[in-house]
């Protein structure tokens, strides 16, 4: 399989990321937070910073650069810095320092004394959930609250009551913070023809979007460029604060101006996953069978809710048959960092609390965790007619069970010395999306094919599946295509993010394909054509006509042509009325609790999917792998410690717990691969974000099999197995 095309770039230092650009007189960009959670900022004295050397520009909300908020289709409005004297959380970027060195305007930044109102400030979940309101709309329209009844019951309360075994608990998860290795930062510099930005993202036609909007300029004005993006995770979707700064600043200035966020700035200028509780209540009947579900959740939002943690919504949308089903999802607006998408918004807290309850469900049942799955295995999401387009979880469920040997598992785990050693399994879930996307592909007189897309390939390995896909599609090896990414120029590419981006793009590349070979036909055939006149296939690179046969690369010489292009597009359409569609996963953990110290340690973890085709899969395993540990992370090491003044107590990464090497054992991925042509005509259903997913629940159950301890929170920490 092959490995990824900028591989060598990335271990090698190559890769150029959006900071590594400096254009000829480029100054340096440094973001005042502010330091209380709530009030209003009554004056900022910035005389001194003014007059410290090199400074050459102090922005406020006093003295404010030139931005709007800008709105686009897909997110709606976006927040930029500086246009308001109201603070809604600690650490909000509330003044912007230019100067001539990155140390100076560090310095000069720190000069600047800012006068609060201060007000009373709500910073935690438990203590707002009095305050509770229910969520908008999720983004698919689902409404905050909805229940399914099977004929004759009337309400969920009677179907849980009308079950023999009722399992009912709350869920606690944390706030986290996306920590991708490059924080968010920009390059910006202004020429005739408008705006250039380097700034790692996931789209980079988006970004142009959004700058333009806040700009006041046409999107084709705007130039952003990221062909590499150091991880983004959801938490580079939208446009950061340094690039709307950066941006504007360098209008001002007429300099290039670079900007990038400290690491401790990254955990609250930025956007956080939201805490969450979460009550689910299932009734069953003795054999297994799920009569009802009820999953109530309650997530953190910042003070302009923008974004809610989608929990109830997936148990909704994916999980389980059951004839009963009730959701809610409510929001706490709190005085917090802004919330957003990350990986597997939803699912990811939301499969913590429902598969956790599902495995305390097979022990008051005392069933097999897996038997009890399979049992309440969904041939359509609950409620709905529109079956699954394919779904092979009890493949993934029996391939894993045998290769992890769950057969030797034991009610109460083992003993291996000091050693408490349990299993644990989990449902993994995540919906089959996809974006409208335009690929163009470029014939070129040398043999080679462009297969260009404006996107974003923030890690996941899109640049090489362009090149695979494009490849296939034209009938050529990879090495003859030329794939690019990550520039707002080129066709709209959709987003590097939802699981979508190789479905999105590559039913573009071979839309676009198709059309390529067709004008390539035409052309050879038409007048003044090497076969003109002459019926014409096109196979291997090459056009056939008879006995006679071409390389594409000569037709177009023939042709009197230098390159042959075509942009062709794709989106989702009918398919939707047709089928339900979804990945699907089992996950296996093992788990070995220490006697004595109580530390727990993920030993073994197996997790079998089935996404649909697989283009790469060693691309594909290694996200994979990334989720899983993701999931182990959120599991036992990650969680943002707001304190009650709303300052992060853990901005750093030695006080925000990530696994290392050695917190994480043997890591096995498979994938049982049907490739889904009823979803898109590549085949793939998605992978970024499943990986994650029952990853944390496998581990607190997992936990629950080798002590007996139930932890119903994430993280899992010593103190809580003692
Ligand atoms: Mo993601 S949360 O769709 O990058």
């Amino acid at each position: 399989m092959p490995s990824r095309l900028d591989g060598p770039q990335k271990v090698t230092g190559q890769a150029r990321y959006g900071m590594d650009h400096t254009p000829p007189g480029t100054v340096y960009g440094y973001l005042v937070l502010s330091t209380i959670a709530h009030g209003e900022i009554e004056a900022m004295d910035v005389t001194t910073a003014k007059g410290a050397p090199g400074v050459l520009g102090v922005y406020s909300p006093f003295d404010p650069l030139d931005l709007r908020t800008p709105t686009t289709p897909f997110f709606g409005e976006t927040w930029v810095p500086l246009q308001s004297r109201e603070v809604t959380y600690y650490g909000q970027p509330i003044g912007f320092v230019v100067a001539e060195t990155f140390e100076q305007a560090r310095d000069a930044a720190l000069l600047v004394q800012v006068t609060y109102q201060a007000r009373p400030a709500l910073t935690s979940l438990e203590d707002g959930l009095a305050t509770a309101q229910d969520a908008p709309a999720a983004m698919d329209g689902a409404p905050p609250s909805l229940s399914v009844l099977a004929p004759g019951v009337e309400s969920i309360e009677d179907a849980l009551a009308a079950s023999p075994v009722v399992v009912d608990a709350t869920y606690r998860t944390a706030t986290q913070n996306h920590a991708a290795m490059e924080p968010h930062s920009a390059v910006a510099y202004w020429t005739a023809e408008g705006l250039t930005v380097h700034s790692g993202n996931q789209a980079s036609d988006l970004q142009a979007a959004e700058l333009a909007g806040a700009l006041e300029l046409k999107p084709s004005e705007v130039h952003a460029v990221n062909p590499f993006v150091g991880g983004a995770f959801g938490g580079k979707g939208r446009t950061s604060a340094p690039a709307f700064l950066a941006a504007a600043a360098a209008r001002a200035l007429g300099r290039p101006v670079k900007a990038a966020l400290t690491r401790e700035q990254v955990f609250t200028a930025t956007a956080t996953r939201a805490a969450t509780v979460q009550k689910v209540t299932l009734g069953a009947d003795t054999d297994g069978t799920l009569i009802a579900i009820r999953h109530d959740s309650w997530c953190s939002t910042d003070a302009a809710r923008s974004f809610v943690e989608p929990t109830s919504h997936g148990t909704s949308r994916e999980w389980y048959a059951t004839q009963n089903l009730a959701i809610s999802q409510k929001m706490v607006p709190l005085h917090v960092p802004p919330t957003t998408f990350m990986r597997a918004p939803g699912e990811a807290p939301g499969s913590f609390a429902l598969e956790s309850a599902i495995d305390e469900l097979a022990v008051a049942l005392r069933m097999d965790p897996i038997e009890l799955r399979l049992r309440n295995n969904s041939s359509a999401p609950p409620g709905k007619d529109l079956q699954w387009s394919s779904k092979h979880l009890d493949e993934c469920f029996r391939i894993g069970a045998d290769r992890f040997g769950w057969a030797d598992r034991s009610p109460g785990g083992h003993r291996d010395g000091d050693w408490l050693v349990g299993l644990g399994v989990a449902t993994a879930m995540f919906p089959a999306l996809r974006f409208p996307a335009s690929v163009e592909v470029t014939l070129q007189q040398d043999g080679t094919a462009v297969v260009a897309t404006s996107g974003a390939d923030p890690g996941t390995g899109l640049l090489t599946v362009l090149s695979l896909i494009g490849a296939e599609s034209l009938d050529i090896t990879p090495e003859r295509i030329v794939p690019r990414l990550g520039d707002s120029s080129l066709p709209s590419g959709g987003l590097s993010g939802g699981s979508t981006a190789t479905a999105s793009a590559g039913t573009a590349v071979m839309a676009a394909a198709t059309q390529a070979i067709d004008e390539l036909l035409a052309l050879a055939s038409g007048p003044g054509g090497p076969f003109d006149g002459q019926e014409v296939t096109y196979a291997d690179g090459r056009v056939f006509a008879g006995d006679r046969t071409m390389p594409f690369a000569e037709v177009l010489r023939a042709a009197g042509r230098s390159s042959l292009s075509v942009t062709g597009s794709s989106a989702p359409g009918e398919e939707l009325t047709k089928h339900s569609f979804s990945s699907f996963g089992a996950q296996f953990c093992e788990v070995r609790v220490h006697r004595w110290t109580r530390e727990a340690r993920v030993s073994r973890m197996l997790g079998v999917f089935d996404a649909g085709r697989i283009i790469n899969e060693k691309a594909a395993r290694s996200q994979i792998i990334g989720g899983m540990i993701w999931g182990v992370s959120a599991a036992l090491h990650e969680g943002l410690d707001i304190e009650a003044n709303g300052r992060l107590a853990n901005a750093d990464f030695a006080g925000y717990l990530l696994p290392v090497n050695a917190d994480i054992g043997e890591v096995g991925v498979h994938f049982v691969e049907y490739p889904d042509t009823l979803h898109n005509a590549v085949g793939a259903k998605g992978l970024g974000e499943i990986g994650t997913v029952g990853m944390a629940a496998a581990v607190a159950n997992a936990i629950h099999n080798a002590t007996g301890v139930r932890v119903r929170h994430i993280p899992i920490t010593i103190e809580d197995l003692l």
